[in-house]
């Protein structure tokens, strides 16, 4: 009698999957047994991420596709099961200096990370929806949490994003689906190149990867790390706004203006 073969492994998407912390969470989901649906714009760097985890080749699919293109995403969705495990996690940086002060670097910055986030989400939750499980975790970032110099761009857009699923997490509650923000704060990765100071806790993508997926299925509704930075940054958001204004103007500018 032939055996039916069931496909028992948990389905994770992820976008922003070809480099940073989005292919560190690859590498780590496929360790843990899941499917993985890799989706990111560049087919070289996904290509790349392919033969890296050869060992997991009938795990993991790549999809060249731009989150600001919401037919591409679609498409994806239409050609895959419903996901146990969403993750948002595309997202650019590009620091905003007033001398060169320009609208399209916040178009771009809020077409990737905000609207980027919400075409994503809107092409593969309905699956989840209409299967009653999964989780969807949102990529913020501790910039998201009080504005800091050089992120007027960014981190609007990461504070948009926490706004959104702190919204959302109610609509989805009734469905068993459940929301999850990650709200880094400075990883290795291609992202943080352009910060020409010193970066405080900055830790690698696997190990961020590996905190987010030991926090996955905590009741904590933020993952945030590494501790000590997060925990400093949390502690700064409740700072009389003089106190922290002056403390970060300081720390991040004083050397440039002495
Ligand atoms: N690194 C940090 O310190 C840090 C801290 C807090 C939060 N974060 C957040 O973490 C996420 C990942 O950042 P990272 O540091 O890993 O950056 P990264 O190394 O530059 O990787 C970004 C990923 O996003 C993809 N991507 C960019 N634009 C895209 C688009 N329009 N459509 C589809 N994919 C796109 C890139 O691939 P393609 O070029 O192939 O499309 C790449 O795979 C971002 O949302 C970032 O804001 C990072």
């Amino acid at each position: 009698m032939e055996v039916l073969k069931y496909n028992l492994k948990k389905i994770a998407v992820i976008t922003g999957a070809s480099e940073g912390i989005g292919a560190a969470l690859v590498n780590e989901l496929l360790v843990n047994n899941y499917k993985v649906i890799a989706i990111s714009r560049n087919s070289k760097k996904l290509s790349k991420l392919k033969s890296f985890n050869s060992k997991f080749k009938n795990d993991l699919q790549i999809f060249s596709a731009d989150v600001t293109n919401l037919s591409q995403l679609l498409s994806i969705a239409k050609q895959i099961d419903s996901p146990d495990l969403l993750i948002l996690n595309a997202g650019i940086y590009e620091p905003v200096s007033i001398e060169k002060f320009s609208v399209e670097t916040f178009v771009k910055q809020s077409e990737i990370n905000y609207l980027g986030v919400i075409k994503s989400f809107d092409a593969f939750i309905k699956k989840m929806i209409l299967r009653r499980v999964g989780t969807v975790l949102i990529m913020s970032s501790i910039a998201g949490w009080i504005g800091l110099p050089k992120a007027s761009a960014y981190a609007p857009t990461k504070s948009a994003l926490r706004l959104f699923a702190q919204s959302i997490r109610y609509d989805l509650a009734k469905y068993n689906i459940a929301v999850k923000l990650c709200s880094p704060g400075f990883v290795n990765t291609k992202a943080v190149k352009v910060n020409n100071f010193k970066m405080p806790g900055l830790i690698e993508p696997d190990i961020a990867a590996k905190k987010i997926l030991k926090n996955l299925n905590s009741k904590k509704f933020e993952i945030t790390f590494p501790w000590l930075f997060s925990t400093f940054m949390k502690f700064l958001t409740y700072f009389p706004d003089n106190l922290s204004y002056k403390f970060i103007k300081y720390v991040t500018l004083y050397e440039k203006e002495k």
